[in-house]
């Protein structure tokens, strides 16, 4: 195995934060389907395929490097959400604390001089700060919206088009 058994790990705690991310827009994605918000339900949806491909990303990496894939139980995510801020302002909290997660797997790579998870890393840093941007950018427009139904209506199916 090239990696530390710390570091196989930790990469197979990510995996499983990844699968909690992938499971918890999907259940947002559920929950804006169910008050006919088709367009959010949509964004959310490929979000959902979107961090299950991030767990995939940790899972090729663990067997590249010769080390093992353990999968943990998925946490049940939460159902629903006051508002469609409500539920973008808990997806930014929770891309930051992925944010933290990750930030803390580049601090033990750079500790280990794991180079090569190192750089394995780098793109998920990179992305990131795409995830969180997005996710601000999504909470503000609906702060500046607030009980507008013809904003969310637009903002709706903006989203959609993703
Ligand atoms: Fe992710
Ligand atoms: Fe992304």
């Amino acid at each position: 195995m090239m990696i530390s058994e710390k570091m196989q790990s930790t990469l197979n705690d990510q995996i499983n934060e990844e699968l909690f991310s992938s499971y918890l827009y999907l259940s947002m994605s559920a929950w804006f389907q169910s008050i006919n918000y088709k367009g959010f339900a949509g964004w959310m949806k490929k979000q959902s395929t979107e961090e299950y491909e991030h767990a995939m990303k940790i899972y090729d990496y663990l067997h590249e490097v010769g080390a093992d894939v353990s999968l943990d139980a998925i946490k049940k995510p939460q159902a629903s959400w006051k508002s469609p801020l409500d539920a973008f302002k808990d997806a930014l909290k929770h891309e930051k604390h992925i944010t933290e997660c990750i930030n803390k797997l580049a601090d033990l790579a750079v500790e280990e001089k794991d180079h090569a998870t190192n750089i394995f890393l780098h793109w998920f840093v990179t992305e990131q700060v795409e995830e969180v941007g997005n996710a601000t950018d999504i909470v503000e427009k609906l702060k500046m919206i607030g009980d507008n139904p013809a904003g969310l209506f637009m903002l709706d199916g903006q989203l959609g088009h993703r």
